[in-house]
């Protein structure tokens, strides 16, 4: 077994060391494009600044005979935009595809200093972050990197679940991970064909009314996402890493889109993939917390003095827990206020009224 001391040593000679800390860098949305879409393409300069993440897309929706033009457009892009406070992310081939070497080898000696985080695809457990953590050292050493680029893993195959903990936990790059609810469902076999969000057939129905089975008796549909991103946020949040809700397939339903994005927010998902650009409004609004949660956490926060102790709140009891729960909001405004002056002017204008 690897030695704890080993854990934070470069894994290739002259290597970048490894972060100790990933950075709370706002991801509301991770806005996906393909490099080869010359149409695509020539938008994403002007959409530097709308969106935290600008992701170029090399894996699945890039047909097998455009791999080389996506990753040629994306060493492209890359090299000629400059992208201030956007993110930049690709998500490369899967591990068993011909093309994810091909991938690693081109982009990070010709882009690896402007790349934030690699996603990979379709990660089975450890031993696949463990592949791409040390080629990613050996590439970053032969390139004279100094800082390392951060690994990212789509949650989208039946054992990559059983394994989120040890993924979550597998090299000092991981940044996040992602729920991959298309590949997820055909890895499960699932019976469902949609990508993301829930189905009119998984749920619960409310009980006979007088005892009659044919009465009008409501019915409430499940989310079939529950269980998947409440067990990936747990392992997260263990690891000190980011969870991510996934694609969204219906983009004309927008309504159910924000629906499925704010479960993911309130269960501890800090962002989501947008596929197309009515998706990042969606995003960016309903993963920054609400004017009203941030008036109602900075008063718990003025109330609550040191920390420590219970005060009672239009009724409500307020103690060092709930604190800490208002904290966790107070802090992501700061950060999405740092780069979101929009958002940074209605946190401003809160007005907390007295205890
Ligand atoms: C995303 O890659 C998915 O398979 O849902
Ligand atoms: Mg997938």
């Amino acid at each position: 077994m690897r030695s704890a001391k080993d854990f934070f040593a470069p894994l290739a000679v002259g290597a970048p060391a490894p972060v100790r800390e990933i950075p709370a860098r706002p991801s509301r949305a991770i806005h996906f494009f393909d490099p080869s879409n010359a149409k695509m393409a020539a938008k994403i300069p002007q959409m530097v600044g709308t969106v935290d993440v600008l992701l170029g897309n090399l894996e699945d929706a890039v047909k097998a005979d455009n791999k080389v033009a996506a990753r040629e457009g994306l060493v492209e892009i890359a090299t000629e935009t400059d992208f201030g406070p956007t993110q930049l992310w690709t998500r490369i081939n899967s591990l068993d595809s011909p093309w994810v070497l091909d991938d690693l080898t081109r982009l990070v000696p010709a882009i690896g200093h402007k790349l934030d985080v690699i996603m990979v695809p379709k990660v089975q457990g450890p031993e696949d972050i463990h592949y791409i953590d040390r080629i990613l050292a050996q590439l970053e050493a032969k390139a004279g990197l100094t800082w390392p680029i951060l690994v990212h893993a789509i949650l989208e195959t039946a054992r990559g679940v059983a394994e989120v903990e040890q993924i979550a936990l597998a090299s000092p790059r991981m940044q996040g991970i992602s729920l991959g609810p298309a590949d997820l469902a055909a890895d499960r076999k699932m019976k469902t064909t949609r990508v993301g969000g829930g189905h009119p057939g998984y749920l619960v129905r409310q009980d006979p009314i007088d005892g009659d089975i044919n009465s009008a008796r409501s019915i409430f549909q499940q989310d079939l996402w529950h269980y998947t991103i409440a067990k990936m946020v747990d392992a997260c949040a263990a690891a000190g890493i980011y969870p991510y809700y996934g694609p969204f397939g219906d983009i004309a339903d927008v309504v159910a889109c924000e629906d499925q994005f704010r479960n993911a927010f309130l269960l501890g998902c800090v962002g989501t993939w947008s596929l197309h650009p009515k998706q990042i409004e969606i995003a960016n609004r309903v993963f920054s917390p609400s004017v009203e949660d941030i008036k109602h956490a900075r008063r718990v926060v003025a109330a609550m003095g040191d920390g420590t102790g219970a005060v009672m709140l239009d009724g409500k009891m307020e103690d060092d827990a709930s604190l800490k729960q208002c904290l966790v909001m107070v802090e992501l405004a700061e950060q999405l206020a740092a780069i979101d002056p929009i958002l940074k002017a209605s946190y401003d204008a809160i007005e907390v009224d007295d205890a």
